[in-house]
């Protein structure tokens, strides 16, 4: 049993990939989600992560984290992607639950102290949180098993053609985190561009339960960014991160050094030393490849699950 905190932004995807984790009891404890500014403002994420909680009927520690990058001003997504609620479409009922009154980085600190475990975070929107934990209390690097992010892309952008949404917002919070020396697990727009649910596939759910209808929900408004920009179905990006913890033989991966490139000409690109002789070290665990349609299957076994409940 992995013990893991998921940081996030929720979020189509974002809501997805929780959705995912909380089918998987048996293999996935969570420990607490905490909330970072990203596809929306911090208070309309965290109201999204407390609704999504709510509607699954769990009890589960959601703790506010920062509104701001660490240094620039926060760009929300763009081109409505996530819409302006950060997670149009399917309407939830107001949540009866509170967020707590600790701040997210100080509550995961809490949490990864008293744990005779290590925890796994899975970082599923821009990483100022996690740079901010590393960076206000160090004794807990020790403590953090792997971080299994989205974020970035070897080959790939989405913000800008060099860097992808979660990195390129915080680019100085990704460089804390890639030059920690944490275990990184890191699922990009290489991988997850390639993880996609097509129409025509979770059309066939819609009608099957609760939480598969509001999945489907979700994707009718989330495919719409998926359209207006060419890309083939809607990607799950953070769903990935999530996976990999559940099924990492679904992926291929290579080890690189990372680098997070923060300057503004390709602010935000992670930059992976790609020649046979790397200078540096490894520093992350890069997801290049899936199965897609064993991970489309464990999505939507996931969904039915949770249905039954
Ligand atoms: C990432 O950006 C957000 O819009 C998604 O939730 C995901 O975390 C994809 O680039
Ligand atoms: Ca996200």
């Amino acid at each position: 049993m992995r013990r893991i905190i998921i940081d996030c932004d929720p979020g189509h995807d974002d809501a997805i990939a929780i959705c995912l984790a909380l089918a998987h009891k048996k293999q996935l404890k969570i420990e607490a989600v905490t909330t970072v500014a990203g596809n929306q403002t911090v208070e309309k994420i965290t109201n999204n992560a407390l609704k999504i909680l709510d509607f699954l009927g769990e009890d589960i520690d959601v703790a506010r984290g920062v509104s701001e990058p660490l240094v620039r001003e926060l760009e929300i997504a763009m081109d409505n992607a996530h819409g302006d609620s950060g997670m149009d479409g399917p309407i939830l009922p107001n949540s009866m639950k509170k967020v707590l009154k600790t701040n997210a980085i100080e509550h995961m600190a809490k949490i990864i102290r008293n744990s005779n475990e290590k925890i796994t975070l899975v970082a599923i929107g821009p990483l100022t949180n996690i740079a901010l934990l590393i960076k206000t209390f160090p004794d807990v690097k020790d403590k953090i098993e792997e971080i299994s992010l989205m974020g970035g892309g070897i080959f790939n952008g989405n913000a800008t053609s060099a860097a992808e949404f979660n990195i390129y917002v915080d680019p100085e919070a990704a460089k804390i985190v890639y030059e920690s020396g944490i275990p990184i697990i890191m699922s990009g727009l290489d991988v997850t561009n390639k993880a996609y649910i097509l129409k025509e596939e979770y059309q066939q759910i819609r009608n099957n339960g609760k939480v598969s209808n509001f999945v489907a929900e979700l994707l009718d408004f989330y495919s719409k960014y998926g359209e207006l920009h060419g890309y083939t179905g809607n990607a799950m990006h953070d769903a990935c991160a999530v996976a990999y913890l559940l099924q990492p033989e679904l992926f291929a991966y290579k080890d690189y050094h990372v680098d997070i490139i923060t300057g503004d000409g390709a602010r935000g690109k992670t930059l992976a030393d790609t020649r046979p002789r790397p200078l540096k070290e490894p520093n992350a665990k890069v997801l290049l490849d899936i199965n897609r349609e064993k991970f489309v299957k464990l999505l939507f076994e996931a969904f039915e699950k949770l249905d039954e409940i």
